[in-house]
Formats: structure tokens, sequence, C-alpha cells
């Protein structure tokens, strides 16, 4: 397949079948993460501010934005979550792979699903905490605000940013095992 060398490898620059598969599944996984934390964090600097400057029609836009949005975010969480499996199947399955690059993945993938349970929590909003949980008897108790701060909009975004970083720290220790293998 790959020129007709006794071992049927492929040569320098040739890339396999499964190579060029991956090369696929990891491009879609960075496609989708870059399409969900670049929208949150365009959504959080650019339009929320630029929606509240214009009062109530803004509020009406700023609600429709979410909305379409949510459709993308839904597709990007799918796309994750399978290219994901792939990914993670085909680095457990590489020997010497360390307990670091395990752990750190198990902290990716507990924060990963913590970003999917706040994307489709109800619990989504765009005012800040304590306005979202106070009542109409008083203030807010500290721990209704702190449980609206862990759903708020804005920790998607920062939990997001946090898992890119896990995510070069894994390929950076992928990197090394497999430097310390050849
Ligand atoms: C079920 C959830 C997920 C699993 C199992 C998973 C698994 C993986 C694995 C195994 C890798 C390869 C790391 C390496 O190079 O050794 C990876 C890369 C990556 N992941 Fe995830 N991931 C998940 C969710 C997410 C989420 C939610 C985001 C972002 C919001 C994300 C962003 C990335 C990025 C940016 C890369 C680097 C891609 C590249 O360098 O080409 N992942 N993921």
């Amino acid at each position: 397949m790959y020129g007709d060398g006794p071992a049927a490898s492929p040569g320098a620059g040739e890339v396999t079948v499964g190579e060029g598969f991956l090369l696929v599944v990891r491009w879609l996984h960075l496609l989708a993460a870059v399409v969900w934390v670049g929208g949150s964090i365009f959504y959080l600097i650019v339009l929320r501010p630029a929606a509240r400057a214009e009062g109530a029609e803004g509020e009406a836009v700023q609600r429709r934005a979410r909305q379409e949005f949510r459709a993308a975010v839904d597709t990007a969480i799918l796309v994750l979550v399978l290219t994901g499996a792939v990914l993670a199947f085909d680095r457990l399955t590489t020997p010497r792979i360390g307990a670091v690059y395990v752990g750190v993945l198990a902290a990716k993938v507990a924060l990963s699903l913590w970003m999917f349970f706040l994307a489709h929590s109800r619990l989504r909003g765009s005012r800040p905490p304590m306005a979202e949980a106070a009542s109409s008897v008083g203030p807010a108790p500290w721990w209704a605000c702190a449980g609206r701060a862990l759903a708020w909009t804005n920790l998607v975004a920062v939990l997001g940013v946090v898992v890119f970083v896990l995510s070069d720290l894994l390929r950076a220790l992928f990197e090394q095992t497999l430097r310390q293998g050849g």
C-alpha cells in the first residue's frame, strides 16, 4: 500500500490511514472546542456589553443570540464527546503512557462534564449571580448565590480556558512519553 518496500511501512512524510483518521478526529475536536469556548468568550466580552448598552432592544437581541448559540453548543458537545473518546482511546492504549497523563486526562474529563452540565442547566442566565438568586422577600442567602455563581455563563468560558490549558499539557506529556520511548 505504501510502496513495495519489504516492511510495507509508510515512507518519510507519508501518513497511514489510521494516522489520517486521527488527524481528522483531532481537527474536529479542536474545531468544536474553538467554536464553543471562542463563542462563549465573544458573547461575554463583545455581544453582551454591546447589547446591554442598547437597553430593552439589546436585551431581546441578547436572548435571541443565546438561542441561536445553543444549537451550535449542542453540536459542539456531541462532537467533543465522540472525538474525545476516540482520542482518549488512542492515547490510553499507547505503551508507557504515564499515571500523570491519566490523572490530567481525568481532571480534564471532569471539568468537561461540568461544562456540559452548565450548558444544559436551566440555571443558565446572563444576569449576575446575586441578582438571579435574590428573592422578593429579601437578599439571597450566600449558598443560593454560590449555586448561581457555579452555574453562571461566565464559568463555561473560564472552565473552557482551563480545559484548553490541560489539553496542551496532555499533548506535552504525550510527546515526552514518545521521546522517552523512542
Ligand atoms: C469527554 C470529553 C473529552 C475528552 C475525553 C477529551 C479528550 C482529549 C484527548 C485525549 C486529547 C488529546 C490530548 C493529547 O494530545 O494527548 C484532547 C485534545 C484536546 N481537547 Fe479534548 N476531550 C474532551 C473534551 C474537551 C473539551 C470540552 C474541550 C474544550 C472546551 C477540549 C479541548 C481540547 C483541545 C483544544 C485539544 C487539543 C487539540 C489539538 O492540539 O489538536 N476537549 N482531548
